[in-house]
């Protein structure tokens, strides 16, 4: 795997491992449907990549980031849910609020898979969870 430049036009970053070594979508898909893996993301924002049941990639990655007060947190596999540590948040797999205090859904980012790299792109157009203009935009 030979990553190719970091930053694409479109502001799009390759997403890389915690030592900021870029990741392969081979080394994400070989985990079973279902895992959430936790990549650096735009701005080195942690974020959760999801492999779907067809065994690609999902298009939509969850930046691991509370909105309530920017805890990271675990995915649940069991529950199906996001859960924040601090103060109990609960989210479900699309990032939504099941359980606040959190007051807004997750923050989303767009995931392109091209010739074996992973790419990350701001969300910026409405988001599909609420059909409004993204919180963070
Ligand atoms: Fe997540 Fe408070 S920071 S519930």
């Amino acid at each position: 795997f030979i990553p190719p430049r970091e930053v694409s036009e479109g502001g799009g970053i390759l997403a890389k491992d915690k030592l900021g070594t870029p990741i392969p979508a081979s080394q994400i898909l070989a985990n079973p449907p279902g895992t959430r893996a936790l990549i650096a993301g735009l701005a080195s924002e942690p974020t959760y990549l999801i492999v779907q049941d067809d065994g690609s990639l999902g298009t939509r990655g969850i930046v691991d980031n509370c909105t309530h007060l920017g805890c990271t947190f675990p995915w649940n596999p069991v529950d199906q849910q996001f859960q924040c540590p601090c103060h109990g948040s609960l989210y479900d797999p699309e990032g939504n609020v099941v359980r606040g205090p959190a007051p807004l859904p997750l923050k989303i980012v767009h995931v392109v898979v091209k010739d074996e790299a992973i790419w990350i792109y701001p969300w910026n157009e409405t988001d599909p969870r609420t059909n409004e203009q993204p919180w963070w935009v």
